[in-house]
């Protein structure tokens, strides 16, 4: 596990820029509002649960590969278990949907994970994914290579699943598979929000000087372009 979720803070940090989206919608309501029915429901590197704001009325396990986010998880009164999404410790066809919300591109093999996740599932469930696409936040990424940040993960149209192969990807082992994009921008009214942001990115607390730079490289409000997709899947087999 890097350094990037061995605890919260980074992550969490990164979430909280989102809440100056456009969507009146925000983003974790919007994709929890787009899954299907299902009485048991697996999420794989679920986070810090931000998908699940209450306990729902159905069967969530969320688990995830780090364990700062299972405590966070189990603290929240879910039964989680830590484990790769390439390697569940769940049987055959136990779960009546799968939900695996940016993270696939963590995934050494992100077509390993999709095959395991249909392997959970049983015939006639679905999965729901999420990830970036070209353009997703372009104008914090011409920030991080300005000032030299050493920034811990590719930018969106190089990560291993991304909008623009997850199609392909996902077809590999599921039927139905359709794409909706999720219309947004950030209006972040402030430099000190895209600073704390950008310095999550990095695997390390950032130099004094290095924060200083910047510092100096936000200059302000900023209006930040995003590329986020939710896929829908459904296994057949
Ligand atoms: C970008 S965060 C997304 C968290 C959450 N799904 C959300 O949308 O708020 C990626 C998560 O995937 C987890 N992760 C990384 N590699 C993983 C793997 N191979 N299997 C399961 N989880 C993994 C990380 O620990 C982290 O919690």
């Amino acid at each position: 596990m890097s350094v990037q979720y061995r605890t919260t803070g980074r992550l969490s940090a990164r979430i909280e820029l989102h809440r100056y989206g456009t969507n009146p919608t925000p983003w974790h309501d919007w994709v929890r509002g787009r899954l299907p029915s299902g009485r048991r429901v697996l999420e794989v590197g679920a986070g810090t649960g931000a998908l699940w704001p209450s306990k729902p009325d159905f069967q969530v396990v969320p688990t995830d590969l780090s364990a700062a986010m299972c405590t966070t998880l189990r603290g929240k009164g879910f039964a989680t278990a830590r484990c790769s999404a390439d390697a569940l410790p769940f049987a055959t066809g136990s779960f009546d949907g799968a939900v695996a919300c940016h993270m696939l591109y963590h995934v050494g093999d992100p077509a390993r994970g999709i095959a395991e996740l249909r392997r959970v599932l049983r015939p006639g469930g679905w999965l729901v994914a999420t990830t970036n696409g070209a353009g997703h936040m372009a104008e914090l990424w011409e920030i991080a290579v300005r000032v030299g940040l050493p920034m811990s993960f590719p930018e969106a149209v190089d990560l291993s699943f991304r909008a623009e192969n997850a199609i392909e990807l996902l077809s590999a082992e599921f039927d139905d598979v359709t794409m909706i994009r999720y219309e947004d921008e950030l209006r972040v009214p402030a430099a000190e929000p895209v600073v704390a942001y950008l310095a999550s990115c990095v695997d390390r607390d950032l130099t004094e000087d290095e924060l200083s730079a910047l510092r100096a490289g936000v200059a302000g409000a900023t209006r930040v372009s995003k590329h986020s997709v939710l896929l829908t899947a459904r296994s057949t087999v």
